[in-house]
């Protein structure tokens, strides 16, 4: 049995830890891909889970298989293969430690996992389905993508979604937005940042996070607002949480898939309907999981920057 499976990217995040005159940089490689950093979050705090996807035949794709197995990550479900390189994203952080993309990725190994790849079987043991955006911009992981989706509805599975957009991956931002919407009418629980909601909708954090559970029937919305928090919804209740005030952020990779995985632990824990909990609840998993981020952008990389139960607790009290 698994709390949450996800599909999706597994890559290799390289980030700039000083660049020469001309801007060319000396990277560190760190494991990565918001799916997987989202699962190492649950897996940390003792969850069950496992990863569909797609690395290459290759070194990277090889020390990304065995750091999931470290973390716990079931990887039944990851391919490996042999006609594509392990996908590559190369993040450079401007003087507040806010994130740049550039992805080698043209295809990258994600990109290629195919329908008929799928373990369907892990979706099955499985209480929760999570999947992103990035299995969205190109063939044939779209469609593997709305098959697992589609899949998991069908089992009755609490569907998760974080649209994550990237905009250098996708041929045009209409295509974008018509995915990520689809995206967000799938969804029962949703992670989406402030500026994802103004490019979706272009609607401030409070308004879309209300629009996302009136118009598109979302159970449960989270939308995060980089250092200053987060704003939730659900039918019973609205409200905000802060961040705490005293981070000092080296790196954001990851901040919110660290803090879906977090929050999506805390409703397993509680253990009732999304759409059921309380103000008070709900206010518990927000303030748990900001917490559970922003200790994670105090470390570079985004699997590793998963913060321990103790850690988070610690820095709430
Ligand atoms: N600079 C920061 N300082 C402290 N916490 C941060 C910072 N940036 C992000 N966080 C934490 O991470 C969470 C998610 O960050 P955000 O940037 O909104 O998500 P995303 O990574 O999806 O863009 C925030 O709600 C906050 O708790
Ligand atoms: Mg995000």
């Amino acid at each position: 049995m698994y709390d949450v499976v996800a599909l999706g990217e597994l890559l290799v995040d390289f980030t700039c830890v000083s660049s020469d005159g001309d801007g060319y940089p000396t990277l560190a490689a760190h494991p990565g891909g918001a799916p997987a950093n989202y699962l190492a979050a649950l897996s940390k705090l003792g969850a069950k889970t496992a990863l569909m996807g797609k690395v290459g035949d290759d070194t990277f794709g090889h020390l990304l298989r065995k750091t999931l197995e470290k973390c716990g990550i079931c990887t039944d479900g990851l391919e490996m293969d042999g006609s594509v390189f392990t996908t590559l994203a190369f993040v450079t952080l401007d003087g507040r430690g806010e994130r740049e993309f550039a992805f080698a990725r043209k295809p990258g190994a994600d990109t290629c996992l195919r329908q008929e790849e799928l373990m369907l079987h892990l979706i099955d043991e499985a209480k929760v389905f999570h999947f992103g955006s990035l299995s969205l911009t190109d063939e044939p992981v779209r469609t593997a993508t709305q098959k697992a989706v589609s899949y998991a509805k069908e089992q009755g599975k609490l569907l998760s979604f974080d649209p994550n957009l990237r905009r250098p991956l996708w041929r045009g931002l209409d295509e974008a937005r018509q995915q990520m919407l689809w995206g967000l009418s799938q969804a029962d629980v949703v992670k989406i940042s402030d500026d994802e909601a103004d490019f979706l909708l272009g609607l401030d954090a409070e308004e879309g996070a209300k629009q996302i559970v009136e118009r598109f029937g979302a159970k449960l919305v989270f939308v995060t607002c980089g250092a200053e928090g987060c704003v939730y919804c659900n039918a019973n209740t609205y409200g905000k949480a802060a961040a705490p005030d005293n981070i000092r952020a080296v790196d954001t990779t990851g901040a919110g898939d660290i803090f879906g995985g977090s929050a999506m632990w805390q409703l397993l824990e509680i253990k009732k309907a999304p759409q059921e909990l309380t103000a008070q609840e709900l206010e518990q998993v927000a303030r748990f999981a900001c917490t559970a981020a922003s200790l994670s952008t105090t470390r570079y990389g985004g699997i590793g920057a998963a913060p321990s139960y103790e850690e988070i607790v610690a820095a709430l009290a």
